[in-house]
């Protein structure tokens, strides 16, 4: 009998505030769920369940075909092929990480299944690349998240250098998802290509700031430093309702709120699950307003990156 396993490859948040490419935390129970068995046809086939319609399934262009092809490259693999089933429960496109769940799942997964022996820094490089399929330029901040589990920084790309922060269980996480999309390809090109000196100086003083404000769980530390001078301010104005949401966010005492990843989807830290929950019903009445259909989310970050 043909080897199978399933893997739970989380959500993710990325960028975080002020921490563009290179900030990243896992969310709990939205994500990638993916069915890998082992087959004989020494080939890659991908099929796709819910929320997959506008995915491709040829695995040249898949995100998870790609990412597995890299990590089958490296290990020199010829005999084995694997089938892929992907099923989300996040629509693509809704800056919490859709892409890089298939790919980081994919890798774990196949990884576990064949006894690959690929150490999780190196599992980082393969989804990086599938995500990089996707049309975007290669970041790790969805992908490293969602393999490691927990809060995570890229320190560096060349060579890929990532850090995992210890827990912070006390934090929870409001989101709304308006149902625009926003493809990160297109959103990443709208940035300036370069930063001033006044800007750059703003914006490591923010990231010196939330690392140790997440260190040390001073929360209004990482409130003063959530603001972002590089991709927010051009990737607001594509979410209507944005500073709506900001400003509800610092009225409901609320640590800070920012745009997840390329958005449209909105973030928001709160102290209490609570607070959290709160915080997203007054999340839904700004596009209730809009007439936009949205979903909400509450959880906390996930400590766990893919599981079986
Ligand atoms: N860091 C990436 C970007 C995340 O902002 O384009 C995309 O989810």
């Amino acid at each position: 009998m043909s080897k199978q396993i399933t893997v739970f490859a989380p959500a993710t948040v990325a960028n975080v505030g002020p921490g563009f490419d290179i900030f990243g935390f896992a969310l709990e129970g939205i994500g990638d769920t993916i069915s890998i068995s082992e087959t004989d046809t020494g080939e890659i086939s991908i099929t796709g369940g819910k929320h997959c319609e506008s995915i491709p399934v040829d695995p040249k262009l898949n995100v998870a075909g790609v990412a597995v092809q890299a990590m089958f490259d490296e290990a020199g693999k010829t005999g084995a092929g694997v089938h892929l089933h992907i099923e989300k429960n996040i629509i693509p496109g809704s800056g919490l990480g859709s892409s890089a769940s298939s790919a980081s799942g994919a890798v774990a997964g196949v990884n576990m299944l064949l006894d690959l022996g690929f150490s999780s820094q190196e599992l980082i490089r393969f989804a990086m690349i599938g995500e990089g399929a996707g049309g975007s330029t290669p970041h790790a901040d969805n992908v490293a998240p969602c393999l490691l589990g927990g809060f995570t920084i890229v320190r560096s790309y060349d060579p890929l250098d990532v850090i995992r922060l210890p827990e912070i269980p006390e934090l929870h996480v409001a989101i709304v998802h308006p149902q625009l999309e926003v493809k990160t390809s297109v959103s990443k090109k709208m940035l300036k290509r370069e930063i001033d000196m006044k800007t750059a100086t703003l914006q490591w003083g923010n990231i010196a700031g939330m690392v140790t404000g997440l260190l040390t769980k001073d929360y209004e530390l990482i409130s003063r430093s959530m603001e972002d001078h590089v991709a927010v301010p051009v990737r607001s104005m594509m979410i209507p309702g944005y500073d709506s949401i900001i400003q509800i966010a610092q009225d409901s005492n609320a640590i800070g709120a920012s745009i997840s990843g390329s958005g449209p989807s909105i973030f928001g830290f709160c102290k209490t699950g609570t607070e959290a929950k709160m915080l997203t019903g007054r999340f839904g009445e700004v596009f209730e307003e809009l007439d936009i259909e949205y979903n909400l989310y509450v959880s906390k970050i996930n400590p766990k990156g893919v599981s079986v």
